[in-house]
């Protein structure tokens, strides 16, 4: 059947509806996920355009002049460590920028010699996996909840909130005005300004923001981009306002890793409770079980 014939059948359907259960077919909808798997394939390539737009806009490596912090932590790294953003580069795009020679998973041992050993490889945004892990398998139906990313970069949570979830407003916070540039761009050009807006401040200015919150994701948002006294007052400040007994913290690593080797006064066991995981959902072979196995769930306890 083609649109206009699918439209007008559409509407005969609810014309027959007895008038009185109108709103509630109308709500439902308007608000359910039982048409998700209608419209994900349309969703996938929507974030693979934004991947597209992005890419063209930034450096291979996806670092700034503007995050010196990061850029000095990645080369203090113990082995040679290069930057390699999940959202614009997923594996096979890394396979053919090998074989174009400009990307290498190795880095040569002995200068000039065969011996080489492979690069390590960190990322600062989820990829396309994690997200529709998060968004599928992690968190419940968002409809009418509030939704805030900490350290949003790219925007990649935000536009994954807005077409795989039915959040109601998605908010991202950045420190990085460069990167918040970009996020407008990007949600201006897909219209998204209706659920998503993006805040450039520090997240510890943004207290009311966190307590009105019902879901907070934190993909390693401070470790490469604060040193340790910033970090550990980052945290104070996020365990002091994100107190809403029930709602849900997703971090990258797990909250015992981002607080060990922080000075900072935190009783988890008196703030949260962990909530367990099934990394298992994915039959593929080419899934990256250890990078799902690095995302937590936590529930805000009461207080
Ligand atoms: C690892 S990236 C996370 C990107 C994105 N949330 C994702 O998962 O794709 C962390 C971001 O947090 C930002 N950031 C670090 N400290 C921050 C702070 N105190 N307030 C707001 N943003 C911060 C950094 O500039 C960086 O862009």
């Amino acid at each position: 059947m083609e649109f206009r014939s699918a439209q007008r059948a559409v509407l005969q359907l609810i014309e027959a509806v007895a008038p009185a259960d109108r709103p509630a077919l109308l709500q439902w909808m308007r608000t359910t996920r039982d048409f998700d798997e209608f419209t994900q394939d349309n969703n996938d390539i929507m974030l693979k355009n934004i991947a597209d737009d992005l890419r063209s806009c930034l450096p291979l490596e996806t670092m700034l002049a503007s995050e010196p912090v990061a850029l000095q932590k990645i080369q203090q790294q113990p082995e040679p460590t290069v930057h390699v953003d999940a959202f614009l580069y997923d594996e096979d795009f890394i396979d053919s920028l090998c074989e174009e020679g400009r990307m290498s998973r190795n880095y040569c041992t002995v200068c000039g010699s065969q011996q080489t050993a492979p690069l390590g490889f960190i990322s600062h945004s989820f990829s396309l996996m994690e997200l529709k892990f998060i968004y599928h398998h992690i968190l419940p139906d968002l409809s009418g909840k509030v939704l805030v990313d900490v350290g949003s970069r790219l925007g990649t949570v935000l536009y994954g909130g807005y077409l795989y979830s039915s959040a109601v407003q998605l908010y991202g916070v950045e420190l990085n005005g460069d990167f918040c540039q970009l996020q407008e761009m990007v949600i201006k050009k897909y219209q998204f300004s209706d659920r998503i807006k993006v805040i450039h401040a520090d997240i510890r200015t943004q207290g009311s923001l966190l307590h009105s919150a019902d879901v907070v994701i934190m993909n390693n948002v401070f470790e490469y981009f604060l040193n340790e006294t910033e970090q550990a007052s980052a945290w104070e400040y996020i365990s002091h306002n994100l107190k809403k007994p029930g709602s849900l913290l997703v971090t990258v690593p797990s909250l015992e890793d981002s607080l060990s080797g922080l000075q900072t006064n935190i009783q988890l066991s008196s703030w949260v409770e962990e909530v367990p995981l099934n990394y298992d959902v994915y039959s593929q072979s080419d899934i990256d079980k250890e990078a799902l196995e690095q995302i937590h769930l936590y529930k805000i306890l009461q207080h």
